[in-house]
């Protein structure tokens, strides 16, 4: 008999392995991330279909920028057509959409397409998809102190901190998943992971699709997760 499965409320991915799965091919890296960019699409509609109420991708993170700049710019150009021909179609779908990291830093034409995403869900309730874009945990946690010092409180608790991250109101990851085998969290939402359960996949980034999520979903459900508490706690 089928168990039941467990809906995440906020599921994470760490998208990784787009250049292995390139290389694999004798592809130049691009076409990874192209290929990347249709597994993101994929793992959308996968989690709107299953009921997931807020979805995360780590698609830049704050040490990419070490990358060869030719890849930078084919990584941006795409964030950008991607923004003008799928996350226009998302807003429509009524999905919330959020972009947490330092946009300031990414080219102009970017985020003006991004800008323009933003506008036109405002007032959107549906499922939120979060892009994480110059991102860094450190870095994130870093601005929340810098935040808080302004204001010139002089003690601080933990839902100061996440008052101040650019998650502010939204619930914690249930799961971060990370393809292409590797087990790290290359600085992704170090707060937030405090309670996360950790998926590991060994599939690379672009082999994503249905026959995954359900692993995952199914490895979920299995969980326990107890919070420091003797017993499970949903
Ligand atoms: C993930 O794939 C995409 C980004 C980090 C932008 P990678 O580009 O890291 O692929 P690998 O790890 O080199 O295979
Ligand atoms: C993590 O992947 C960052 C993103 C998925 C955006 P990386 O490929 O950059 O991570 P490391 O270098 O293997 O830790
Ligand atoms: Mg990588």
């Amino acid at each position: 008999m089928q168990e039941e499965l467990k809906i995440p409320r906020h599921i994470a991915f760490i998208m990784d392995g787009n250049g292995r799965w390139a290389k694999k091919r004798l592809l130049p890296r691009k076409v990874g991330h192209r290929e990347g960019v249709a597994a993101l699409r994929r793992m959308i509609e996968e989690c709107d279909k299953a009921g997931v109420g807020m979805v995360t991708f780590y698609a830049f993170s704050t040490e990419n920028w070490t990358r060869p700049q030719e890849e930078i710019d084919a990584l941006f150009k795409m964030v950008s057509e991607f923004a003008d021909k799928y996350l226009s179609d998302y807003v429509k779908r009524g999905y919330r959409i959020m972009f947490m990291g330092d946009l300031t830093k990414l080219p102009a034409d970017t985020v003006a397409a991004l800008k323009k995403i933003l506008e036109a869900a405002k007032g959107n309730n549906g499922m939120i998809v979060n892009i994480a874009l110059n991102y860094g945990a450190r870095d994130e946690i870093l601005r929340a102190i810098n935040t808080i010092l302004a204001s010139g409180v002089r003690e601080v608790d933990a839902q100061t901190v996440s008052d101040c991250l650019y998650t502010a109101g939204l619930p914690d990851p249930d799961v971060i998943v990370r393809s292409s085998g590797e087990k790290r969290l290359s600085n992704f939402m170090l707060w937030q992971a405090a309670y996360s359960e950790l998926i590991f996949v060994d599939d690379y980034w672009p082999d994503f699709d249905e026959k995954v999520f359900l692993r995952i979903l199914q490895e979920y459900s299995k969980r326990d997760r107890r919070y420091g508490n003797v017993r499970r706690i949903d």
